[in-house]
């Protein structure tokens, strides 16, 4: 899934730039706010729809400009033609998706089409982070090899809403009607889930070996409801208490992914770099499964790929992303960190200088 052609304006301090990337590894490298993670935060902002930094987009756009625009032309593998993918983004909010000529209506199918994936310093907030967190992380992987979840989430929200809203007028009666549909939609969305989680525990497993064999980790999945009841009789035990409430206190919404080591959720015993390790191999697991799936992987952005990790953890992390064969771009401070002992087999140099990128030619 490379990016052929990639040209952003008006992102933080970055000057215009229009690059033609390796499909395979992209390093880039440079001084302390040179510009490096903006250049990956521009990419993510086009597939992703939003900053893996800031939470307020706004801040991504340059101070000295009203607008950012990111284009880029990307190829899903040789067989198929170049598409470009654009958008544009102005202070006031305002913002557009396209597709070659055509207006997206939802970023969601901009992300269908260019799967990122991103491994950051503050990656690790995966692990202590809130079940929420590990439930959207769980289902981007769902998301990309279950066409049908994405709609099927969105009835089941709709179901939810109204719901919560006979709960909130205390409308018991009217509960009835929104449970059936309720229950088989949250049956479904528990299905996939289950279905996903089988192919991403069999290859954390294994890369997680292969980036430390040292580390036992396990991943338990909650659906959202007590596991040894069926949710119709959950929701009838908790009407009152819900109707108390005012919201739907058990169902997928609630679900969630337990990390844990020694049955202690990991982020308690483990260091930082063990788990910046661990979510590493959870981010690449489901690289491998989406490629599996699909025959194309995600596109990784690995920011600062030397903070937390030693330089055998970081080149075998390099490893997996090589054998994945997928399209990477990676920042660090130093050059030698990121070409010290491994040399992939397609790759570019990138430079950044007070937000100027230059592309260094090899000798
Ligand atoms: N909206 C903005 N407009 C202009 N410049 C900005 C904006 N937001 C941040 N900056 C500046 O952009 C620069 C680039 O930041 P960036 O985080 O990309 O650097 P970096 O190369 O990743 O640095 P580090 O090695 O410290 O992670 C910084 O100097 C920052 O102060
Ligand atoms: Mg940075």
């Amino acid at each position: 899934m490379p990016i052929r052609q990639l040209d952003i304006q008006g992102v933080r301090n970055l000057a215009p730039l229009d690059i033609t990337p390796s499909p395979l590894v992209n390093f880039i490298y440079g001084d302390n706010g040179s510009g490096k993670t903006s250049v990956l935060e521009a990419i993510h902002l086009l597939a992703a729809g939003k900053s893996f930094r800031s939470t307020q987009v706004r801040q991504v756009l340059s101070h000295e400009r009203d607008r950012c625009e990111i284009r880029l032309r990307f190829q899903r593998d040789d067989e198929t033609p170049e598409r470009e993918l654009y958008h544009l983004r102005l202070k006031n909010g305002d913002h557009l998706f396209r597709l070659d000529e055509s207006l997206l209506s939802a970023q969601s199918q901009v992300a269908a089409l260019l799967p990122v994936q991103v491994i950051e310093p503050n990656t690790f907030r995966l692990l202590s982070g809130t079940p929420e967190d590990r439930r959207q992380f769980l289902d981007w992987g769902v998301f990309h090899v279950e066409p049908a979840f994405i709609e099927e989430w969105r009835m089941f929200r709709q179901t939810l809403k109204q719901r919560n809203s006979a709960l909130k007028q205390d409308q018991g009666d009217w509960l009835d009607v929104w449970n059936s549909g309720f229950i088989e939609s949250a049956a479904r969305i528990d299905q996939f889930r289950k279905a996903y989680l089988t192919l991403l525990v069999a290859e954390f497993r294994k890369t997680l070996a292969s980036l430390d064999d040292s580390l036992d980790v396990n991943l338990n999945y909650y659906p959202g409801w007590d596991r040894e009841s069926d949710l119709a009789s959950v929701l009838e035990r908790q009407k009152d208490r819900d109707i108390q409430l005012g919201f739907t206190q058990s169902g997928p919404h609630r679900a969630e992914l337990r990390i844990t080591v020694n049955r202690v959720p990991a982020a308690e015993v483990l260091s930082r770099g063990q788990q910046k390790t661990v979510v590493s191999a959870l981010k690449l697991a489901q690289g491998i499964v989406f490629k599996q799936q699909t025959g194309t992987a995600p596109i990784y952005l690995v920011d600062d790929l030397a903070s937390e990790l030693d330089a055998r953890h970081r080149l075998a992390l390099c490893q997996v992303l090589e054998d994945l064969k997928c399209q990477v771009f990676i920042t660090s401070i130093e050059k030698n960190q990121l070409m010290d002992g491994w040399a992939p087999a397609d790759f570019k140099v990138f430079h950044v200088e007070h937000g100027q990128l230059q592309e260094e030619t090899l000798a």
